[in-house]
């Protein structure tokens, strides 16, 4: 982690702090719901800040080191922002041997970024995956969940303008 975090990151934002209030609460405070807590402000947030982390340690009065275990060692939480659409491109073998590869490289190309990255403009994530569970589909992305089979360049072009 860099060592200058801003005061927002550190202390959480207004509607960051609000959400792990709200989200806390719901739980009554409750130190064995803390990955429930998590997964709830992952799914509200995008993404779970140092500030946030770090308020959900005060409040439910578990160790900071415990939180960041937690939101560390499970895929479901990120650590650092996201994008409001989430491209996910499947790298399984059934993708694979149909193209996926090229698949990849052509979005990365288009939005001008590498797998693993978000946009500066947080728009997208773009994310690999092994299997989305519906390899005879292949080569597939998920758009925000929504599945795309064989997408051609024309067809990833839309899917994009379309994705504000
Ligand atoms: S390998 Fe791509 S959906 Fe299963």
């Amino acid at each position: 982690m860099k060592a200058a975090v801003s005061r927002a990151q550190t202390k959480g934002s207004t509607r960051a702090s609000r959400a792990v209030k709200k989200t806390v609460g719901r739980y009554n405070a409750d130190p064995d719901m803390l990955i429930q807590i998590l997964l709830d402000l992952q799914t509200t947030l995008g993404w779970l800040s140092p500030g946030v982390l770090a308020d959900v340690s005060e409040q439910l009065g578990v160790p900071v080191s415990r939180v960041y275990h937690i939101a560390s060692f499970y895929k479901a939480f990120s650590l650092v922002p996201r994008g409001r659409h989430i491209i996910k491109v499947c790298m399984g073998t059934a993708c694979q041997v149909r193209g996926a590869p090229q698949l990849v490289n052509v979005i990365a190309s288009m939005l001008n970024m590498k797998p693993g990255e978000t946009s500066e403009d947080r728009r997208f994530t773009l994310e690999t995956v092994n299997c989305l569970g519906c390899c005879a589909m292949g080569p597939v992305i998920a758009v925000d969940g929504v599945y795309h089979s064989k997408p051609t360049t024309e067809d990833l072009r839309s899917i994009f303008k379309g994705a504000r």
